[in-house]
Formats: C-alpha cells, structure tokens, sequence
C-alpha cells in the first residue's frame, strides 16, 4: 500500500525534525544566541514538549508496528537520523560562519514551520488511513495533538522574531 509507506517516511521525518529541534535549541542556546529578551527560557519549554512528541511519536510507532507487519519501524528509525542530520547541517549553513540572536531565532521558526507542514501532511495520511490500518484512530489524534502545540510553537518563535529585531 503506497500510503503506508508514505506513513512510514513522513513518521520518520516528524521524528527526525522533533530530535533536530531539541538540539538547534540546546546549540544555539550555549553560544548564547538566545539570551535575548528572556527567549531561552520559552523556548527551553518549548525544547521539552518537542521530547515529549518524540516520545509520543515513538509510542505511536510501536503501537502500529505490533498490529501491522508492513509498517517497518527500523526504517523509520533510519529516515529520523538522515533528517535529523540534514537539518543539523541545513542550520550551519543557515548560521553561517557569525551568526546573531536574529539568525538563530529566525532559523528556528524555519524548522517550527517544517515541523508544522509535516504534521499537517501526517493528519491528511492519516484520515486517509481510516479503517485501513488498526490503530489508525490512536495515531490521528497523536498527530492532531502534536498538531496543535506545533502551531503554537511556529507562533512564539515569530512572536520572538519580531521582538528581536525590534528591541
Ligand atoms: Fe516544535
């Protein structure tokens, strides 16, 4: 079935950006590119909920994999480190070899803004997925729930954008 691969790939890649914006904030906080107008602490907070989506996707991942035996969850294990990796690099050259509070910031929305289209792609297989797949329903409102708090996510990293190059 293409869409249980296409499930797999996109499991993998929320996954892999999930691990990735956990790092971005840990890196750029201890060059302390995020010191600015007290955005380290919101966005430490934001840091723990991106752990609690990975741990959520993983739960899912296990809940699909016991009941499916197309879904395979080592590759979507292998897709999470290659987009983990990607994005990684993708922020040194986004930060280039100076980067200020502006940069870091903004690149954050960038991936906030990756995380929230590949949520939005994940809900529209999902509902696709409806009655096709046991445990589908678990994973549709996994994913609408990670849903929510990444817009949420996307809208403070703008929010501490504009204040960054304003005050
Ligand atoms: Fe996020």
């Amino acid at each position: 079935m293409v869409e249980i691969e296409k499930l797999q790939e996109k499991l993998g890649e929320a996954l892999g950006l999930e691990m990735a914006a956990q790092k971005a904030v840990e890196e750029l906080g201890s060059k302390g590119l995020l010191d600015k107008n007290g955005m380290l602490v919101q966005l430490q907070k934001m840091q723990s909920q991106a752990g609690n989506h990975q741990s959520k996707l993983e739960e899912t991942v296990r809940n699909l994999a016991d009941v499916s035996e197309e879904l395979d969850s080592s590759k979507i294990q292998q897709v999470a480190q290659e987009t983990a990796q990607k994005c990684s690099s993708m922020m040194q050259t986004y930060l280039g070899q100076d980067p200020d509070s502006s940069e870091a910031i903004e690149f954050l929305c960038l991936a906030e803004g990756g995380e929230v289209t590949h949520y939005e792609v994940l809900a529209a297989i999902s509902k696709k997925l409806n009655g096709k797949i046991k445990n589908n329903r678990k994973l549709s409102t996994t994913v609408n729930s990670i849903l929510r708090e990444e817009k949420r996510h996307l809208a403070l990293c703008i929010k501490l954008a504009k204040q960054t190059a304003t005050k």
